[in-house]
């Protein structure tokens, strides 16, 4: 799609890169700060909220955290979510849905890899950048990793799977089609009953639709610059 060609490199408040659609005059992440941002949103919020039940004790009995990624982008929510897991000893299945991916040229002008975790997983960054669409890739032990080159409205999600979805589309203004009831009760029945889904939208009209597919909502603080966010759980 033209909107995505010509995206444009930004440096965030805490030093991490973003892009930017001057098309869309949408930035993947807050100029706040990108890592900061996808660290509270869907690490905090997120993943910390769900990990419990996932700790290393059962790595024997093979149990993985399922995790749902509605758009990859520059893998940064990837890339922490190796980070936190491996911290807290949980093992992650993660499937990635990205339409529009990143050129190798866009990749490789993003400090993400240098700026998390001290650089220690940059292998991580670039073996996910690098993983063929429709494939699971072994990132490390304990994190396989698959993308999907589908979009949400398209994907052929099985029922009942993901304990965990990161809602990381661009704006409800910008992509109305992927904040209504129809999305929505796609990834409601694609979550097993407990899953956490978590975004940053607070509009009315994203806590409306998730609440008419059956959702519970919470309203944590928002990362800076933003008052609110949206957890909700099946
Ligand atoms: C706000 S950016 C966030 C990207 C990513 N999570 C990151 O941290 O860089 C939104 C992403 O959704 C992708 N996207 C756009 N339309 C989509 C669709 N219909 N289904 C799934 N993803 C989509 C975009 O290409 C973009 O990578």
């Amino acid at each position: 799609m033209n909107t995505f060609l010509n995206r444009v490199l930004k440096e965030t408040a805490d030093g991490s890169h973003t892009l930017f659609l001057p098309g869309w005059d949408e930035h993947y992440h807050s100029l706040h700060g990108a890592i900061r941002e996808s660290l509270h949103i869907f690490i905090n919020e997120g993943f910390n909220r769900v990990a419990g039940g996932f700790v290393e004790g059962e790595r024997g009995a093979g149990k993985s955290l399922m995790v749902l990624e509605v758009g990859f982008g520059t893998g940064l929510n990837a890339l922490l979510t190796v980070e936190r897991a491996m911290d807290l000893g949980v093992n992650v299945n993660y499937l990635a849905l990205e339409p529009y991916p990143l050129t190798a040229a866009e990749v490789s002008r993003l400090n993400l890899p240098d700026k998390v975790a001290g650089g220690l997983l940059a292998d991580d960054f670039f073996r996910m950048h690098n993983a063929h669409f429709g494939e699971m890739t072994n990132v490390r032990q304990g994190f396989i990793f698959g993308k999907w080159k589908f979009r949400l409205q398209d994907a052929p999600l099985p029922p009942c799977v993901y304990h965990l979805v990161y809602h990381d589309a661009f704006a409800p203004q910008v992509q109305p089609e992927l904040w209504g009831a129809e999305v929505f009760g796609k990834l409601h029945r694609a979550m097993v009953p407990g899953g956490v889904f978590t975004t940053y939208s607070a509009k009315g009209s994203v806590k409306r639709a998730l609440r008419a597919c059956g959702f519970s909502l919470s309203h944590p603080a928002g990362p800076p610059g933003k008052r609110e966010m949206t957890r909700a759980s099946r």
